[in-house]
């Protein structure tokens, strides 16, 4: 069957497509139907089966007889460390983790935070709280000690996992002081911490409170798998939103394995023991999905990497990490491939490795640029294929599905829209657009398997973020089009989200901080194109009357106070000091006019503007800061 034949025979019968697919998947009681319409257009998958994640992830390939099988590699350059995990290790680890975890009262339904590095451990912890029913939440290690102070009020965990440290380039990111201030500004608090010490720093424990990774699994007894309802949550992800309160995205646990299974071998190419590699981090959305619990529930072999692509120690790491541990399949950001390009533009530290093993690279988090997808294609000389997803979908909208068939590549499209997902390109009224125009992407509802049902417990804010717009549709923040020849494009966000280096940051998070400011009167936050990142946020501020310090001094204050609050992820270092901002004449930003003045681009002075004198000033400040140049 090809690509085509696969889609149809979704589109004729979803619910018969779903359950076949459904049978790749351990169930302890198989689900009686695919799809629970609740009425008001929220679906449910497979919400009467019940079955474990952590089970289909470790233990079923153990008693199938892979225990002997890798099941983790942790390859560190920057510790210059190297471990291999088998499956039967993992089991072992994982129960007595998760006997450990119930020892101390951890139960179904119970939240558990993680906040760690990327060491194996992050993976232990999160089948750990698969392994009963409990629902993790990972926090990514950039991300300060107010954005994990919000997420713990929001989840509210029994149980917080961290490590004592993460390791950056150059720099030891002390984890338990971030861990300590977050706990200390939540309303909630957590009845424990589980901290694992790395050879890195040792932590200091609070007292009452911490207990070491170690010390509190001795003699336990380990835990087996607790069967769930298919609509239960396995995890709770944040991302970014329009505001600096993140949006808890559910993935419930029946669709989460059957749509990640099915995109292993349809998607990626792979089979159960081939190695399978996805260059993020676990706090990531790709992190979750093919870091962690894909590659385990297809019995392939995952690779944690802790390490940059350049800079530990060189731009041949991915080459070499692809190389010396045979990975079949390679998934990265664009953002990673444009570092080592730019520090090896010949692809010199290519020719070092040999890498028969490679069959193909797949690229996501961000709009892949033409230029480096083609010099991807050139230096690697195998199928590099964009591909589009969000954290509320967990797993590919639209991609190029090499194993069933691969579509000729179009540069600048992600190809077609897989199984389970009907792609339509609206106007703001919600019509229809013909193939070819842009428009807002919206996905007829009901989403496939392993997508969102909604938000950890915003459901009002479920609906106005993703139902409301486009009534019978999830709208998905992102535009673009759709060519004669059924390939989608992703263009721009509709929203205030922007991405950078493959991270997902809202910039009204960002204003929140800068307004917090004693001096910030009024700011803005936009996303400017930056060669390397894809975008970079640059905050306008105007001060309050009076404030006569060096503008230098408040802007310096400002980078620091983002970095401080929400974390260095943000990348904030691009700040200017401006009279006035640019509005509409009802008071709305002009942010758009901005980003475009900013990257150089033509524009329409927009005729509702209050008065169109500013954006001189804009220009001008923007000048300032290297941008705006034309
Ligand atoms: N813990 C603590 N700090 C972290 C962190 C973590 N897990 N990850 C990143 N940071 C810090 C970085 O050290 C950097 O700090 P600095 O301002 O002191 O230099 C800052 O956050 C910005 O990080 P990032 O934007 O990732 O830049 P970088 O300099 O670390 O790396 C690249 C830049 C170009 C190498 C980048 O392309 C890259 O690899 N990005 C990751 C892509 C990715 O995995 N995306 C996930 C979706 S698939
Ligand atoms: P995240 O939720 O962090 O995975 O970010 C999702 C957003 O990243 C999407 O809504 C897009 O804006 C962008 N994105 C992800 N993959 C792609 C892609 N292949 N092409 C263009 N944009 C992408």
């Amino acid at each position: 069957m090809g690509y085509q034949d696969v889609y149809d025979s979704w589109t004729s019968d979803p619910e018969g497509f779903w359950m076949e697919q459904a049978q790749a998947i351990d169930w302890d009681q198989p689900p009686s139907k695919a799809l629970f319409d609740r009425g008001d257009h929220l679906y449910e998958w497979f919400a009467d089966g019940m079955v474990n994640t952590c089970w289909n992830a470790v233990d079923r390939h153990v008693e199938a007889g892979r225990g002997e099988q890798t099941a983790i590699i942790y390859d560190s350059p920057i510790t210059h460390t190297k471990r291999w995990i088998t499956y039967v290790e993992l089991r072992n680890r994982v129960a007595t983790l998760a006997g450990a975890l119930r020892a101390k009262g951890v139960e179904k339904g119970d939240r558990v935070v993680i906040y760690m590095p990327m060491i194996p451990e992050a993976l232990e912890a999160m089948l750990a709280a698969a392994r009963l029913g409990a629902i993790h939440s990972v926090v990514f290690g950039g991300f300060a000690s107010h954005e994990l102070a919000v997420r713990i009020d929001d989840a509210k965990p029994k149980a917080i996992i961290a490590a004592s440290c993460g390791m950056e380039p150059g720099r030891v990111v002390h984890y338990k002081p971030l861990l300590d201030g977050a706990i200390e500004a939540a309303a909630h608090k957590p009845d424990f911490c589980v901290i694992f010490q790395r050879e890195q720093e040792v932590a200091e424990l609070t007292p009452g409170r911490d207990v070491n990774w170690h010390g509190f699994q001795y003699g336990v007894e380990p835990a087996d798998c607790v069967p769930v309802e298919g609509n239960h949550p396995a995890y709770i992800l944040y991302t970014s939103g329009t505001t600096g309160q993140p949006k808890g995205v559910l993935r419930p646990t029946g669709g989460h394995l059957v749509a990640l299974n099915w995109s292993m071998k349809n998607l990626y190419n792979v089979d159960p023991g081939d190695v399978f590699w996805a260059a993020s981090d676990v706090g990531w959305v790709v992190g979750h999905s093919y870091i962690c619990y894909a590659p385990l529930i297809h019995g392939n072999t995952t690779i944690v990497f802790e390490g940059k692509p350049v800079g530990t120690p060189d731009a041949g790491t991915f080459w070499r990490v692809i190389s010396e541990h045979k990975v079949r399949s390679f998934f990265t950001a664009p953002t990673a491939f444009r570092a080592v390009r730019r520090e090896d533009p010949n692809g010199d530290f290519i020719g070092k490795y040999d890498l028969s093993c490679l069959r193909a690279v797949y690229l996501a988090g961000e709009r892949a640029d033409p230029d480096t997808i083609q010099w991807a294609q050139d230096k690697l000389n195998v199928p590099v294929i964009d591909h589009w997803w969000q954290t509320e979908t967990g797993w590919c909208i639209a991609g190029n599905p090499l194993g069933i068939e691969e579509l000729p590549t179009k540069l600048g499209s992600p190809a077609k829209p897989m199984p389970g997902y009907d792609i339509r390109i609206l106007d703001e009224a919600g019509h229809e657009v013909p193939a070819g125009t842009l428009g807002a992407i919206a996905i007829k509802l009901p989403l496939p398997p392993g997508t969102l049902p909604g938000l950890w417990n915003a459901e009002a804010r479920f609906r106005k973020s993703y139902l409301e717009h486009f009534p019978g549709y999830y709208e998905t923040g992102d535009a673009g089009m759709i060519d004669e020849d059924g390939y989608v494009y992703i263009m721009a966000r509709t929203d205030d989200v922007i991405n950078v280096a493959g991270h997902r940051l809202s910039t009204g998070g960002m204003e929140e901080v800068l307004a917090s400011h004693p001096d910030v009167a009024e700011c803005a936050v936009i996303g400017v194109s930056d060669q390397l990142k894809g975008q970079l946020p640059l905050g306008f501020l105007c001060l309050s009357s009076g404030v006569n310090r060096p503008h230098e001094e408040i802007v310096k204050e400002c980078v620091k106070l983002v970095r401080e609050q929400i974390g260095p992820v943000a990348a904030f270092k691009l700040a200017c000091v401006v009279d006035r901002l640019p509005k509409t004449r009802s008071g709305k930003i002009l942010r758009a006019t901005m980003v475009k003045i900013a990257d150089s681009e033509e524009f329409k002075t927009p005729a509702t503007i209050d008065d169109p004198a500013i954006l001189d000033e804009i220009r001008t400040a923007l000048q300032g800061l290297g941008y705006a140049k034309a």
